[in-house]
């Protein structure tokens, strides 16, 4: 069978890199076109190096992009909403990674992203994208907006004690250390390489856009608050979501692995982390560099009722491109699996 024809709009940033190495393996469909306004004409292997030699593709402009089966969206948030008249109908399925159509309540837009949405009217169109809330919505739906890094590991720790109604609805409070290409290709004063080495910096103590996805996703029994900080460490790849949770009912340890195992152990993605000893007891984002997989432990304190859960990613993969690649499949019937089988690396 012929493979698919996929399309990448800002195929030159991180998640566009990622998205063009993760295809090079999938058995059924392969990139025909990468945009990118500043390196249009040049092949793809000049902007990721990893890439030379493995891909015949070039970059391409925005305005020269043809029809194609599938159309993955790596513009920075804001600016994939005003295009969508010309990107939308593109493609049999869109995936944006972008924040643009995440939210389903248009007011949040001012609020957490400072601009008034231009297409409300498409909000309800997308469906959220981690596979392991809506599978089934994903595999009907033409367009999905993939989820954020942030919030998909602090949904995917949280969401079963949130559907059991052990996390109560305000008093959650969450700390993600992140890397620094979660901010993306483009620099800035402080991804300046002087000022980021070396960092150990609380960057967004409060107001974090990724709160407003996290909040709506794990919303299932009511409105929820959760409380999060972010601190940007000496990582290029990865993140680490620790949340502290005071259930709201007494719980033992073996309810709460019951709780996960229900949730995610069929899960392909998700893998529960709680060893008794040994230096990965815990999840740990450096042994997922590249991998699709998100890990989840916890820890409970019986002396003071506190769960303390953890997630590990890579923002780029489980966070980003791989999630996204993980989707698509689900959208065309293919292996959930499917380009997404690399199981990372150790040591790094
Ligand atoms: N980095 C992460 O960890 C991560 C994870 C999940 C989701 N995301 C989201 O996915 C999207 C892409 O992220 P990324 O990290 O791949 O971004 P990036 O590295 O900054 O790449 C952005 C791409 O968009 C193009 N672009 C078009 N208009 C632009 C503009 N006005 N300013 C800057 N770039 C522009 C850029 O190339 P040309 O200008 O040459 O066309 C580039 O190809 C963002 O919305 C981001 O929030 C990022």
């Amino acid at each position: 069978m012929a493979k698919l024809r996929v399309g990448i709009v800002g195929a030159s940033g991180y998640t566009g890199g990622e998205l063009l190495r993760i295809f090079l393996h999938h058995p059924n469909a392969e990139v025909v076109q990468a945009t990118s306004e500043h390196h249009a004409g040049r092949g793809v292997g000049t902007v990721h190096p990893n890439l030379r030699g493995r891909s015949s593709l070039s970059f391409s402009r925005r305005d020269a992009l043809a029809p194609c089966d599938a159309l993955f969206l790596c513009l920075p948030h804001g600016e994939t909403a005003p295009a969508a008249e010309a990107l939308l109908p593109m493609a049999g399925r869109v995936l944006d990674l972008s924040a643009d159509f995440r939210l389903r309540d248009p007011a949040a837009y001012p609020r957490w992203y400072g601009f008034g949405h231009p297409r409300p009217d498409l909000l309800g169109r997308f469906v959220y994208g981690i596979p392991e809330l809506h599978r089934d919505q994903i595999r009907s739906s033409r367009m999905v907006a993939v989820a954020g890094c942030n919030a998909t590991a602090v949904i995917l720790a949280l969401h079963p004690l949130f559907a059991e109604g052990i996390a109560p609805s305000d008093g959650t409070v969450v700390e993600v250390k992140v890397g620094s290409s979660e901010g993306g290709a483009a620099f800035s004063v402080s991804s300046h390489h002087p000022e980021r080495a070396h960092c150990l910096r609380s960057y967004r103590p409060t107001g974090h856009r990724h709160q407003a996805e996290i909040e709506q996703e794990l919303a299932v029994r009511g409105p929820v608050r959760v409380h999060l900080s972010a601190t940007a460490v000496d990582e290029v790849r990865g993140l680490l979501a620790t949340a502290h949770v005071f259930p709201t009912r007494a719980v033992d340890e073996k309810e709460i692995w019951r709780l996960y195992r229900r949730a995610y152990g069929e899960e392909p993605f998700v893998r529960i982390v709680k060893g008794r000893d040994g230096n990965y007891r815990y999840p740990e984002p450096k042994v997922l560099w590249g991998t699709n997989t998100c890990e989840v432990g916890f820890e409970l304190d019986a002396a003071s009722g506190r769960l303390v859960v953890m997630a590990a990613l890579d923002n780029l993969v489980k966070g980003g491109a791989g999630q996204a690649v993980q989707c698509f499949n689900l959208m065309h019937g293919f292996p959930e699996a499917a380009g997404l089988e690399f199981p990372g690396l150790h040591p790094v």
